[in-house]
């Protein structure tokens, strides 16, 4: 998201309805993976119950970087 547009509570929002819909949906866990330097976005998906589950190394490219997987139950 654009720097401009942070911190209004837009990625709130759209985290809120994608877990409601999910839910509905009979999803149980949700996971994704997030750069491990990328500290600000973690911080928000730990409010959402995200925890750290494992590492995937050399996960990502440009800069080479491991992978945090994160998981949430709904
Ligand atoms: C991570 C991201 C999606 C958050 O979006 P956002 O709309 O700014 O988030 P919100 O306004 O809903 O923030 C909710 C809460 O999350 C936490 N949070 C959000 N951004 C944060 C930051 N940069 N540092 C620390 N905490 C942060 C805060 O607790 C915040 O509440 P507060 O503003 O009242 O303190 C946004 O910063 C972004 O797009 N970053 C760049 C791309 C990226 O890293 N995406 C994730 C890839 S895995």
């Amino acid at each position: 998201m654009h720097q401009d547009f942070r911190r209004q509570g837009v990625a709130t929002l759209l985290m809120n309805e994608a877990m409601r819909e999910l839910k509905k949906k009979g999803c149980v866990f949700l996971y994704l993976k997030v750069r491990s330097s990328n500290t600000d976005a973690q911080k928000f998906y730990e409010i959402f119950g995200f925890k750290v589950e494992s590492v995937r190394k050399n996960y990502y490219g440009d800069p080479d970087e491991n992978a945090l997987l994160m998981m949430a139950r709904l």
